[in-house]
């Protein structure tokens, strides 16, 4: 059991934990974001981030203030909590970042390790090598072995009470991040970044990093906290917490608003584009986008970080709340329809219904079928899963969507995108989903499948469906000995729904 984590709630992969920082000595609540801070620009103090954000939790590059003749000595002579005036947790960065983008840097492992360690560092990094998405097989497996090499490197260097980054690497090859994820978790060090995926979220290309993300996890324990690097944008929150990432990082804040770039849960604005604000911050309330054009840019710059922070901010309590409440898949359908690309992410999540399913809580308040996608929850495949445990008492069953039928020994309800309803559980969860009268064909699909899962648990019952028009292509799943009854001329299936 990994001692600093500790998992409080879960919905789907996604979860609530806390962190045990013990050189700072405090607790993070996670999913939490780390803004990054730059020691020579500040575009917001850390001082003000604890105060006016309550962030818990910092990032800063090691490797800019080691090589800094400004923060160097003071950084050292001070510590980094009196540096920044920041009481929470701080965790530095090795430079591996520099080193992808200038192919050098000038410290060894070891150094780096030990500045990070005298600079007061609550969570220090090693220098792995993030292998971008796309390298050739040889130069990722090279790589790989070279960070793993820095990442027992790190286990002998005398860290003392700073917990350690493990960065998993391997490109976008699910084999070789599953590999690099059991063996950082064979290691002692703390937490387990996912890295070099920032070239994936800046080309929009999500369900590739899902699929890294899953592939981490794969090897991972449970307890393991991962943390996202690179994932500063509020609009994959919902989807990067819901694939059971921890941390984020957030330079974008800063990043974006030096551009003039206003962040939304569902993208990107441009202040120049903008009229109003939808949105009520501090410094959306107090200002429309035409005072903010007509500041000076170093206010402007700062007002537009501070605004991107707060969505941010507000953004990961949404997710915080949509975990303990049960309700992020509903969130994520919702954020999911922001971005193309975010459905393509979304669907790739629900290609493992299973891996969800491991730590999806049985009851939750209600389950709300949105689109499609609903069809494919993790709870839709655990009812399936159940029907096909279930032993039924009748010789003749009808499933219907209607009413009885006096042919019939017994009657359940018929109900998609769930399929049989057993009569024990029809006000449980999540079989008093919320639905619309018509769904689309992937409903009835989801349901005839469950049809069948019940029918081959029990091959010497008849059962019949009785239904409302569903649409060839869910009649087509069920199978032959099923018999169908069509209830009346209405249907309630729906092509576009
Ligand atoms: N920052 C963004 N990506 C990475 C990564 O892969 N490794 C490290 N150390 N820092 C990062
Ligand atoms: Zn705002």
């Amino acid at each position: 059991m990994r001692e600093c984590f500790e998992i409080r709630d879960t919905d789907g992969a996604g979860r609530i934990g806390e962190l045990s920082v013990p050189r700072a000595g405090v607790t993070v609540e996670t999913p939490a974001l780390m803004p990054v801070i730059n020691p020579h620009l500040r575009t917001v103090d850390p001082a003000a981030l604890e105060s006016d954000f309550g962030a818990e939790i910092l990032i800063t590059n090691g490797y800019i203030l080691y090589q800094s003749e400004e923060f160097r000595e003071r950084a050292l002579n001070e510590g980094l909590a009196d540096l920044y005036d920041f009481s929470g947790a701080i965790v530095t960065d090795s430079g591996s970042f520099q080193l992808s983008e200038y192919g050098e840097i000038s410290v060894t492992n070891a150094e780096i390790l030990e500045f990070q360690r005298d600079v007061g560092a609550d969570v220090g990094t090693p220098i792995d090598i993030p292998t971008p998405p796309d390298a050739g097989r040889e130069r990722a497996e090279d790589e790989l072995e070279t960070t793993k090499a820095r990442l027992e490197a790190a286990e002998s260097v005398d860290v003392g009470e700073m917990l350690l980054n493990a960065p998993i690497q391997g490109s976008t090859y699910p084999d070789l991040r599953a590999s690099a994820a059991a063996h950082a978790y064979g290691t002692d060090l703390d937490v387990f970044p996912v890295g070099a995926v920032v070239p994936l979220m800046n080309g929009y290309r999500y369900a590739e990093m899902i699929e890294v993300v899953r592939a981490a996890k794969g090897g991972l324990g449970a307890d393991a906290p991962v943390h996202l690097f690179g994932a500063g944008h509020p609009m994959m929150f919902a989807l990067a917490a819901a694939a059971g990432c921890d941390l984020f990082d957030s330079a974008a804040y800063a990043l974006y608003a030096r551009d003039g770039r206003y962040l939304t849960v569902s993208g990107t604005d441009h202040l120049d584009d903008l009229e109003y604000f939808p949105c009520s911050c501090p410094v959306c309330a107090d200002h429309t986008p035409a005072e903010l054009r007509s500041v000076s840019e170093t206010q402007r710059e700062t007002l537009l970080a501070r605004h991107n922070l707060h969505v941010s901010y507000r953004e990961l309590r949404t997710v915080k709340q949509a975990i303990r409440e049960g309700s992020l898949f509903e969130l994520l359908e919702r954020r999911a329809r922001s971005h193309p690309a975010m459905v393509d992410g979304y669907r790739e999540l629900l290609d493992d219904a299973a891996a969800l399913e491991r730590s999806d809580p049985v009851s939750k308040s209600a389950f709300f079928h949105l689109s499609a996608d609903s069809a494919r929850r993790p709870e839709v495949e655990r009812h399936h899963d159940r029907l096909g445990r279930l032993s039924v008492d009748g010789d003749r069953v009808l499933l219907s969507a209607g009413g009885d039928n006096s042919r019939f020994d017994e009657t359940w309800r018929l109900r998609a995108p769930f399929g049989p309803v057993p009569p024990a559980l029809s006000d449980t969860y999540p079989l008093t989903a919320e639905r619309p009268e018509r769904l689309g064909r992937a409903g009835y699909e989801a349901a005839a499948e469950g049809v069948g899962r019940l029918a081959a648990a029990n091959p010497d019952t008849e059962f019949a469906i009785a239904h409302w028009g569903w649409p060839d292509s869910a009649l087509g799943r069920l199978p032959e000995s099923v018999e169908t009854l069509l209830l009346g001329p209405e249907s309630e299936y729906s092509e576009g729904a």
